[in-house]
């Protein structure tokens, strides 16, 4: 599904240069569970953020498919963005402004032609992670697990083949970080691609391979025994 070779990326200032990814080699297969760990400012977010399109690597390929990433405008990459990604973040990144349901409806955002689907997609997204009873609420007024569960309500609502998640249970209780995962888990089993970022062992366990990455590079990687 993915394929990233030889990918650096550098963030050059005045001063100084800092290398956020050296040499990253890998291959993300289809319905692939890939957990990321590795201490903090090595790099995790910044490979995230490129497999997501929302950063271009300083040197190196990336392709999505058959498609080169290099050559495709950020018209292209939003649409790409738009109809197989979803996001999910430590911090939930729900707009307070906005109801839950409004929210999730975002996640439609760049999804064209569905027309009477939408409502019934946002409706299904919502129960699908429990938090249909709170569609008309504003995030502020939701604990931090139903925020989450909004979050991935918002991300899944399009369908997206790929589903990237930076720390998802960072800011979770126990209780509430194990609910996230075993969506995501479910997720996965129904035909999702998922990355994410992790710093619980325990999460990590849950999916199918484990990356260990240190200073930019990818340091090990373990599929799990089934
Ligand atoms: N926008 C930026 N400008 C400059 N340096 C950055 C930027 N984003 C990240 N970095 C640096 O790149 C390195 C990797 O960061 P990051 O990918 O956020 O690490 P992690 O998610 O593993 O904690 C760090 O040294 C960080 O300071
Ligand atoms: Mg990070």
């Amino acid at each position: 599904m993915i394929s990233l070779e030889s990918i650096q990326r550098r963030y050059a200032s005045d001063e100084v240069e800092t290398t956020a990814l050296a040499d990253i080699n890998l291959e993300v297969r289809e319905g692939e569970f890939l957990a990321i760990m590795g201490p903090s400012g090595c790099g995790k977010s910044t490979l995230l953020n490129i497999l997501g399109t929302v950063d271009r690597p300083s040197a190196g390929r990336y392709l999505f498919g058959e498609r080169d990433l290099a050559v495709m405008d950020e018209a292209s990459l939003a649409k790409l963005r738009g109809e197989t990604l979803g996001f999910v973040f430590q911090s939930f990144n729900l707009i307070d402004e906005l109801t839950i349901q409004e929210n999730v409806e975002l996640g439609l955002a760049y999804r064209r032609g569905l027309n009477g689907d939408r409502r019934k997609r946002v409706e299904q997204a919502m129960d699908r992670v429990g938090i249909s009873h709170r569609a008309r609420h504003y995030p502020h007024q939701l604990s931090g697990g139903q925020q989450q569960r909004a979050a991935i309500a918002r991300a899944i609502v399009g369908e997206p083949s790929l589903i990237l998640a930076d720390e998802p249970t960072g800011n979770l209780d126990t209780e509430n970080g194990q609910q996230v995962m075993d969506i995501l888990t479910s997720l996965n089993g129904e035909g999702a691609t998922i990355v994410m970022v992790t710093h619980s062992p325990s999460h990590a366990d849950m999916a199918l391979r484990r990356i260990d990455m240190l200073d930019g590079r990818i340091v090990s990687s373990v599929a799990r025994a089934i």
